[in-house]
């Protein structure tokens, strides 16, 4: 199990209600990226059929979550905004060992494992603080989401890679982040 190190303060939300707009569109930024990926990770790993499937299948459920975010924004009468640059994403892309490949493929499932259980740490956080309504169902349901996908990436790891070589790298990737994230000022954005 994947359980994060640094626990987000209160103040995270204080920062995403100062300016909930900028958040949603940080937000459809995310799911974008992530469809993305899986899909550069399919492309990659062609020779490795359950890799390619779990992120064909990945990549469209996070285009479907862009899709609802985007619903949401112009719902709110709000642009997708234009791209921005991720602060803990780019620190948590420097993580990734590019010297081999299969180290870093490696690196890649387990970085983009913590980078969902980061997602499903705040978006549980976010529906817990949210009034009933379809906001709070829509969160709710992307925190169960994350915690899904959290889990396929370290499956597909373990599947791929000695299951003691991926935990001890793990273990070194889970303190990493939990620097960066602790490090990282609080903003109207996912991270
Ligand atoms: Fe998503
Ligand atoms: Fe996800």
């Amino acid at each position: 199990m994947l359980d994060l190190r640094y626990q987000t303060p209160d103040g995270w939300l204080t920062a995403i209600r100062a300016d909930f707009d900028a958040f949603l569109q940080d937000h459809a930024a995310n799911e974008r990226k992530a469809s993305a990926a899986a899909i550069r990770l399919a492309v990659h790993h062609w020779d490795l059929p359950e890799l390619v499937e779990a992120m064909i299948g990945l990549a469209a459920e996070e285009m479907e979550h862009f899709q609802r975010v985007y619903r949401i924004l112009r719902e709110r009468g709000v642009a997708l905004g234009q791209d921005a640059p991720d602060p803990y994403m780019s620190k948590m892309h420097s993580l990734l060992r590019k010297e081999s490949t299969m180290d870093f493929l490696l690196d890649r499932l387990l970085v983009f494992s913590l980078v969902e259980a980061r997602g499903c740490e705040r978006f549980g956080m976010l529906a817990d603080s949210l009034e009933p309504g379809v906001l709070k169902d829509f969160y709710a349901d992307l925190t169960g989401a994350e915690a899904r996908h959290r889990g396929l990436f370290l499956r597909v790891a373990r599947d791929v890679f000695d299951p003691a070589a991926v935990a001890r790298r793990l273990d070194g990737l889970i303190d990493a982040e939990a620097k960066i994230v602790a490090a990282l000022p609080l903003r109207a954005a996912l991270h």
